[in-house]
């Protein structure tokens, strides 16, 4: 078991900063999920972690121990990476084996050890196998137990479920948190998957560009995102932004087309500031012209079966509403827009930051 704490990271290639001013402490057991677009740094602090790169400057942690110095071998970390670099020549058994081999484990441990992995991850009928005879599902399980085996006290993970069907990760990605829990490690997993990181994570760390935008549990990041970078990325389908400005009272937002949406005093938000007000679609009901807080305008709908995406359009500005109604409407129909008062979001305009809450920048700062 081990703490990893990374404080104040950096990672330069040459002249250009890829990573800055990263601040992360991942928790004894815990299972972090870094979630974020491609090319946003995430593989980059895997390898940092693991040791794999250098850091530019700063200090990793893990366990009570500095680690800026130590090879990867002595961080008691194990990877498993996308395309589960199995070797192909080498049996299942092999493959699963091939550490404890590398580090002169006696072959009869080996074997007892190897047929014990091969079971926790349903191998076992599979030892003498070769990588190319088995499943993209029994690779992933080859490789989860290649990292098993070594008794890590960390696991990696570099997006190991891509290659997968989407009904195999689901399956996989219950089994590793399965495996998880049983072997006590802490887990940092990387994804772009916002389905596969909000089911995965304890808690989820939301990464732009070299740098992290919100650290918190899968339901807070939803609930509450601290930015609209955060606010776009979590959720489908995706929140509704609808960008206005404050009136001389600071407390109704000028929308678009004209019409005003009250929001309470609580939201730091100053008379005549540009704002960008956020909507979830699952939160919004379509109701009788001139009720609810909002007018809009219907286009069409999208059937899911089990629910309706209705597309709507405050001027210019679409808005989309999930709901499980089947209304008829037709286009270009004014309807009213309801919603709960705590679905509000508020966002300052320029910045993106959210002036939801107030405290939620200090909040993440006392997570970090
Ligand atoms: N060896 C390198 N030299 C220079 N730049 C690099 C190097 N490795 C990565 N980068 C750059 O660092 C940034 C972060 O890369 P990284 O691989 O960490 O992204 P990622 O979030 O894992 O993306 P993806 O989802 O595509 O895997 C990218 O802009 C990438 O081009
Ligand atoms: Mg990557």
């Amino acid at each position: 078991m081990a703490e990893i704490i990374i404080r104040n990271v950096a990672k330069t290639y040459g002249k250009t900063t890829i990573m800055d001013g990263v601040n992360l402490t991942i928790r004894n057991g815990e299972f972090v999920v870094i979630l974020g677009p491609s090319g946003c740094g995430k593989s980059t602090l895997l390898r940092l972690i693991a040791g794999l790169e250098d850091i530019t400057d700063g200090e990793i942690e893990i366990g009570g121990q500095i680690v800026n110095q130590l090879e990867p071998r002595e961080r008691g970390c194990a990877m498993v990476f996308q395309n589960y670099a199995l070797y192909p020549h080498m049996t299942v058994a092999e493959n699963i084996g091939y550490a404890l081999k590398v580090a002169g484990v006696a072959k009869a441990e080996r074997l007892a050890r190897i047929e014990a992995t091969a079971k926790a991850v349903g191998l076992a009928d599979f030892l003498d196998r070769k990588p190319g005879q088995l499943s993209g599902g029994q690779r992933q399980r080859v490789a989860m137990a290649r990292a098993i085996i070594r008794e890590p006290k960390v696991f990696l993970f570099d997006e190991p479920l891509s290659n997968l069907d989407a009904k195999l990760r689901v399956q996989m990605r219950h089994e590793i948190r399965r495996i998880h829990n049983a072997v006590g490690a802490t887990s940092v997993f990387v994804t772009h998957d916002q389905h596969e990181g909000m089911t995965l994570a304890d808690r989820l760390v939301i990464m732009n560009k070299g740098t992290i935008e919100q650290i918190g549990t899968p339901e807070d990041i939803y609930e509450h995102p601290a930015s609209l970078y955060v606010a776009g990325f979590v959720g489908s389908p995706a929140m509704n932004i609808l960008p206005g400005s404050l009136d001389a009272t600071g407390l109704s937002v000028l929308l678009a087309d004209g019409q005003g949406l009250d929001i309470p005093s609580s939201f730091k938000a100053r008379a005549g500031q540009l704002v960008q007000i956020g909507l979830r679609p699952e939160k919004l009901s379509i109701l009788p012209k001139g009720h609810g807080q909002l007018s809009a305008t219907f286009q069409f709908f999208e059937e899911l079966g089990s629910a309706r995406i209705y597309h709507l359009l405050i001027e210019d500005i679409p808005l989309g509403v999930v709901s499980e109604h089947k209304l008829s409407l037709t286009e270009g129909e004014t309807v009213g827009i309801g919603f709960p008062t705590s679905a509000l979001h508020v966002f300052d305009g320029p910045s993106g930051r959210s002036l939801d809450r107030p405290g939620v920048a200090e909040r993440v700062a006392e997570l970090v």
